[in-house]
């Protein structure tokens, strides 16, 4: 059911804009590229939709790491459509973020330069292949847990971006655990694998979600905004009743002796976050951060000339085409010229 129309005020002034915005969000509308939106909200977009490209970018890396490694021409092509998949999602959220102002070169230097943040999932080594599954199952899960409520965020170009990487997600999660069903059924040493990938990455995907609700300085001004749709522990409980169920079926034990199942509460109960750790990995001193942004800055830097024949190409086709139509309309059309 769609919700009501809303009664558009044309006065300008900045508290109409302000009472106009706030309806919007209150009826659960789209704010769009074109509408008034205070300061601080396009800030935040900026903000969360440039961490969430760096995020996609810089994760194409632990798993690139793997192409050349796959243990079969069918592993190799899932595993580069993946990656290209994320490279993709960073472009359209990169797009998301320029329509709200923000210069895409620009935030690439912040991400560069540490001013801007990207997950810190990806600042974890990919020891063997099976971290290529554990990512899909275990990382990929949380993003889908995370971004599903993403596709009805209030800013629609986020929101509509989220819809196909959401789709794209899914089938990343499942080739994940598709592979790792595979390796269970394999050998003893492949089952050992598995289960020391799920080991490392089990408490680093949890972290994904984010601080506690007490310690989220963002989450409340974004809820009532409507940009976050769930609080980081909301989604972070969600993932794991998602997770434990799938872990038996894998045959895998989570790395955690407190997780037991809480019959009163329908949810799993599960032991302490070391979010020291977590503070230590988004300040830049994780095991794998100074190899992924010195990799980035490489890309940048070694590609500059890709983008600049690019914007030379694109100025001449500009040029090009505005000498071929000759002068605009309006000026052929003088009043009392002829024809
Ligand atoms: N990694 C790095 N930084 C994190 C983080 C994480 N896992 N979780 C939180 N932070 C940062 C926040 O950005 C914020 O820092 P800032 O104010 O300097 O920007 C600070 O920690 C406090 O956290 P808050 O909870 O107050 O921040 P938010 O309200 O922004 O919530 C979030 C954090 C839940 C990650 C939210 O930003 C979000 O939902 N973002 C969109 C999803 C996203 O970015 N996902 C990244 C993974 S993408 C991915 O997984 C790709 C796929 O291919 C696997």
């Amino acid at each position: 059911m769609s919700a009501p129309p809303l009664d558009r005020p044309t006065a300008p002034d900045e508290a109409a804009l302000q009472a106009l915005f706030d309806a919007t969000i209150a009826a659960d509308h789209r704010i769009e590229p074109r509408d008034w939106m205070p300061e601080g909200y396009r800030r935040t977009l900026i903000r969360q939709i440039a961490q969430h490209a760096h995020s996609e970018i810089i994760g194409m890396q632990p798993e690139g790491d793997w192409l050349l490694a796959a243990p079969s021409l069918r592993r190799k092509a899932i595993l580069l459509a993946k990656v290209q998949d994320e490279a993709g999602h960073g472009m359209y959220l990169y797009s998301a973020a320029e329509t709200l102002g923000a210069d895409r070169a620009d935030l690439t230097d912040k991400l560069i330069e540490g001013r801007q943040k990207y997950s810190s999932i990806f600042n974890y080594p990919t020891l063997t292949y099976a971290d290529v599954g554990v990512i899909g199952w275990l990382v990929d899960g949380a993003a889908i847990c995370n971004q599903v409520p993403l596709c009805r965020s209030s800013y629609g170009p986020y929101a509509r971006a989220m819809i196909r990487v959401c789709k794209e997600e899914s089938f990343h999660q499942r080739q994940g655990y598709e592979l790792l069903l595979t390796m269970m059924r394999g050998t003893d040493e492949q089952r050992a694998m598995v289960q020391d990938a799920v080991d490392r990455w089990w408490w680093p995907s949890l972290m994904m979600f984010g601080p506690p609700d007490d310690d989220s300085p963002n989450s409340a001004q974004s809820m009532a905004w409507g940009i976050k749709r769930h609080s980081n522990d909301e989604l972070r409980r969600r993932y794991v009743d998602m997770s434990v169920p799938q872990a038996e079926v894998l045959g895998v034990t989570l790395p955690d002796p407190e997780l037991s199942y809480d019959a009163e509460a329908g949810h799993y109960r599960f032991g302490a976050i070391d979010w020291a750790e977590f503070k230590r990995v988004i300040s830049g001193n994780g095991p794998a951060n100074a190899e992924r942004i010195a990799r980035r800055r490489a890309a940048r830097d070694d590609n500059a000339w890709v983008t600049e024949a690019a914007t030379a190409y694109a100025a001449k086709r500009t040029g090009e085409r505005a000498s071929q139509e000759g002068p605009a309309t309006e000026e052929r059309n003088e009043p009392g010229v002829e024809q």
